[in-house]
């Protein structure tokens, strides 16, 4: 439909999975997750942040994005790469070290370098520059901003685009799925900025970290993703998708579920320029919402018992 070309599903190195006192082996979701009719896609949650890529200053270490991407490409799935540069899940040095300009600005460009030329070639797109928004759109005060303002913005997409001019270069964040959102006008303001300086970004991803209760319409974020491609970026997705019950979760707020993912789903299949849509994983045991949202959970398409939510179907049924 439209410009579709994929549905996938978010998955994370299995070791994170012991870290957070799981069991190391599942056998069902390797078999759901390894399913081509549901997944032609998929993005490691956490592999490839920083934080794992280069956990001491020019120490690289690519053992857990490499699982993922192994996964990938052994089961013929494309790969979306996440986060070149991002203010959460930092090395702590990078978070201990006094910066001056030139010091970030050398310290970002052989982190990026390294990375985006070890996944070179594998990589349909990368996350260039995760969450560089506040809430009320104005640039997020994150080291990076605080020490280069807006250039390291331009940094981190000159430098991708010419490590792997083949990957597709996208800003991603979360509020950023309704048309009248201030975050939403904080996105096309970065978009705006970067074609203004002739550097390329290929596409926005909108993390859609929806809740069952308030959710956008299908309308909504038609309009959303028109008003992007409005300004010249090739493509849009829908990037890290999950949608939130408030507990105890009950079959009204499941439909509202239900809706929210159709929403989604519709919307993409129905504008051109929307390449594809990313669950952020897809079996609850596994969500961040629980650990990040307490009182919050059920957010993705199976329980814990691998039953299916009702909007899986919801969701299948509109491709
Ligand atoms: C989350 C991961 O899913 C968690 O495992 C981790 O502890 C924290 O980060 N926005 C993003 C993602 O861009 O990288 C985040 O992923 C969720 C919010």
């Amino acid at each position: 439909k439209a410009g579709l070309l994929y549905y996938g599903a978010a998955t994370d190195s299995p070791g994170q999975r012991e870290r957070a006192n799981l069991q190391s082996t599942y056998p069902q979701y390797d078999a759901i997750l390894s399913d081509p009719l549901e997944f032609g896609q998929t993005t490691p949650t956490n592999g490839m942040k920083w934080l794992f890529t280069e956990p001491l200053p020019n120490v690289f270490n690519f053992t857990e994005g490499d699982i993922v991407a192994d996964l990938a490409a052994s089961q013929q799935k494309l790969l979306r790469c996440h986060a070149l540069v991002w203010h959460n899940q930092l090395a702590p040095w990078v978070e201990s070290t006094v910066w001056t300009p030139p010091t970030l600005r050398a310290a970002i460009t052989r982190h990026i370098t390294a990375v985006a030329t070890h996944y070179k070639g594998r990589c349909r797109a990368w996350d260039v520059v995760n969450e560089a928004l506040d809430e009320d759109g104005s640039y997020r005060p994150s080291l990076f901003y605080t020490v280069l303002g807006e250039d390291y913005i331009k940094l981190a997409f000159n430098l991708t685009a010419q490590i792997d001019p083949a990957a597709k270069l996208y800003y991603n964040d979360y509020g950023i799925e309704r048309p009248a959102s201030v975050k939403t006008a904080g996105a096309k303001r970065i978009v705006k900025m970067l074609k203004d300086a002739g550097i390329k970004i290929d596409g926005v991803g909108m993390q859609a970290h929806l809740h069952a209760d308030v959710h956008p319409t299908a309308q909504d974020h038609v309009d959303t993703m028109q008003s992007y491609l409005a300004l010249g970026v090739d493509e849009v997705a829908f990037t890290e998708l999950d949608v939130r019950i408030t507990e105890p979760v009950n079959e009204t707020k499941l439909e509202w579920q239900a809706e929210a993912y159709t929403n989604v789903a519709t919307a993409c299949a129905r504008v051109k320029g929307c390449v594809g849509i990313t669950l952020w994983d897809f079996y609850d045991p596994f969500s961040w919402i629980p650990v990040t949202f307490p009182g919050e959970g059920a957010g993705l398409l199976w329980f814990d018992d691998f039953k299916k939510h009702p909007a899986h179907d919801a969701v299948v049924e509109t491709f």
